[in-house]
This record gives structure tokens, sequence and C-alpha cells, in this order.
């Protein structure tokens, strides 16, 4: 170091780039061709990044058409999600333009002026609604490369005034649809476990919901930094819905599967929160987002489902415990669950294997 050279400060870069409120696709559009240091993963977790170790195995993620014979569905359905504990699917009656209309409204909000998005820019999910660069950006080692709109959609809507009009309506719209979806999944699930259809849905599960809409601009150097990190989702069930740029990947015994956009279909997953309950039969499995490299966004739309009570303790289901099969996981509630997850970086699995016995 130089003697009129400041020693890098982190915490600082950071906050002045919150502060500016442009997100990475303001960085994106001042024309940069280098990613500011923040966002930079170090060496030995970057080496993941790189083409040679992107996408390493022939596994497919199984595409399970719901129109097939309920029997079959339930099988295919229970057989993903105890393995690699993502699938997609096919003729889920989800409207098309349901899912176009809600994809091309995220894309208009993050492409409105800087000036204009910037005022929506800020952390505070209270007012239901929020928009800025990685909810984690100040709890993280390195930064993501995206921003991320949040909306809590149950059990209470965000507040009149958090999102502009036409956004709110075509994200309220998604959501009544994929809910439905969410209701039939939840039915499917529950009875391939061997439970009543309505089990998890009468634990409240279909009823707080967060929904995310994802902007990863293009990266000029995607092989320092990523998109999203390498996490579980904590809720009991994601419904992601994803354009056609990819980059999603899930891990497979330390591979990545690509996790190939296919047009009109959504992307499954089981959470750590039904991993928990189903006594570790279904699997909450890792994974990540590339930097993008390329010039058009990658946009994806997700539904976290979690339960609605709070106070209620959650754990094995008693009808998955037995003296065979002792519960792993102990109990504990939500709002417990919520506070761990809020107060940490997007990592691994630390929540599940928190509260493992
Ligand atoms: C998430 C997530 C993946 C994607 O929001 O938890 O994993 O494709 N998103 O954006
Ligand atoms: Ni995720």
């Amino acid at each position: 170091m130089t003697a009129n050279e400041q020693p890098y400060d982190r915490l600082r870069e950071v906050k002045q780039f919150d502060d500016s409120k442009i997100g990475v696709k303001g960085l994106v559009d001042s024309g940069l061709t280098t990613i500011p240091r923040f966002f930079q993963h170090p060496p030995n977790i970057r080496s993941g990044f790189l083409p040679s170790s992107r996408s390493k195995s022939s596994y497919q993620i199984p595409i399970i058409d719901l129109s097939n014979h309920r029997t079959k569905i339930i099988d295919q359905i229970k057989s993903a999600s105890s393995s690699l504990g993502f699938f997609q699917i096919i003729n889920h009656n989800v409207p098309k333009q349901t899912l176009n209309h809600a994809i091309s409204s995220v894309k208009a909000f993050n492409e409105l002026p800087t000036d204009e998005k910037s005022q929506y820019y800020h952390r505070n999910l209270g007012r239901g609604a929020s928009f800025s660069t990685n909810f984690d950006l100040y709890q993280s080692q390195a930064a993501s490369w995206r921003d991320t709109l949040q909306i809590r959609l149950g059990p209470t809507p965000p507040n009149p005034g958090a999102l502009p009009e036409d956004l709110e309506l075509a994200i309220v719209e998604w959501d009544r649809e994929i809910k439905k979806l969410g209701e039939e999944l939840m039915g499917l699930i529950s009875e391939g476990l061997g439970l009543e259809k309505e089990r998890l849905k009468d634990m409240s599960c279909l009823e707080a919901r967060t929904v995310v809409g994802h902007y990863y601009p293009y990266c000029p150097q995607p092989d320092l930094t990523i998109g999203i990190s390498s996490h579980t989702d904590p809720g009991v069930l994601t419904v992601l819905q994803q354009n056609e740029v990819g980059g999603l990947q899930v891990k497979f015994d330390d591979d990545w599967v690509d996790i190939e956009p296919v047009s009109g279909a959504l992307v499954i997953n089981i959470g750590d929160l039904l991993q928990i309950m189903s006594n570790d039969e279904l699997k909450s499995v890792e994974h990540r987002v590339l930097a993008n490299p390329n010039h058009n966004p990658r946009l994806s739309i997700a539904v976290f489902f979690n339960p609605s009570k709070r106070e209620e303790l959650l754990g094995p289901l008693p009808e998955l415990v037995s003296a065979e099969k002792p519960p792993v996981y102990r109990e504990f509630m939500m709002t417990d669950f919520l506070k761990r997850f809020f107060s940490k970086e997007l990592d691994g699995k630390s929540l599940t294997d928190y509260y493992k016995i």
C-alpha cells in the first residue's frame, strides 16, 4: 500500500452502494466492466463458479406431468422429493397469461428509470414489500449479483402504495393461482407420506406466503461472483417460475445439476420445514444461481409457503415417528425459526442442523 492509499473498508463500500439505491442493475447501466470488490467471493469458493465446475453431472431433474393419473404423480413427487428435493411440473393449470404477466411486470419494474425505482429501494418489510440488493447484504461475506423484490402476501397483504399498482395486481393474481397449485401439491405430498390429504393445509402451511422476484442482470465477471449463493429454502415448499435464461443449479452428491428452463413449467422444491416435519423422509436440498453471463437478464419469481400459526410447536409429525424411526429433530416455534433465518447469511444446511437431535 502506498502512503496515500486508504485501507479497504468493506462496510463503507457496501453502505455507499446500498445508500445509492441504484441496485446491481444500476451498476451495470453505469457501464462498469469490473465488479466492485465486495461482490467478489473468496478464491476457494469461487473456484466452484468456473465453467469447468459449473455442471458436471448428467443427472436430470424430473419433469412431472400433472395431467397423469394421481397415483402415478404421487409416486413421482415422493421419489423426487426424497432424493433431489427438486422437480419441475407441467400441465399444472396455472394460466400461461398469469405467468407471463407476472414475469413481464417484475422485469418492467426492474427496468424503470433508476430514480423512479429507487423510491422503492429499502429493506423494511414492515410495509409488506421491499426492494434491495441481497436481503443479507450486511450479513454475508460477499455480495451476490442480483436485485430482489420481496412481497409478503399472507396472512396480510402489503400496505397500499408499497408497490406500483400494476406490479401489485400482477403479483396478487400470480399468488392466487399459485396458492391453488400449492394446495394441490401439498395434498399430493401428504398422500405420498401416508398422511391425510389435508394434513399440511390444516397446519396453515398455505397461509403465510412471501413472494420474491429476482432480477439477475448481465455480469461482466461471472467467474468472480454468484447470482444467489448456495442455500436451502427455510419454508415448507417453494414454487418458482424462471424465464428462459437459466443458471439455477441444485447440489447432488457434490455435483451441480442444472435446472433447465422449460417453457411453461414451474420448479418445485422441498424446504427445511418440510424436511423436518417429514422426519427426514423428504429432502431440502442446496441450490444456487450462477452470475448471469448473458446480456439478456435472468428473472425468477418464487413463493415460499410457511405456516401462519407461529406460536404452535413444529417438529417431526407424530404419524411419521415410531420406535424404528425416532424423531430426528426437536420441536420449536415458527417465531424462533424465522428469527434464526433472518439473522444469518443465506447459507447451506445450518438451520436444519441447528434443530437436529
Ligand atoms: C430463492 C432461490 C432461485 C432462482 O429465492 O430461494 O433459490 O432461480 N431462487 O432465482
Ligand atoms: Ni432458494
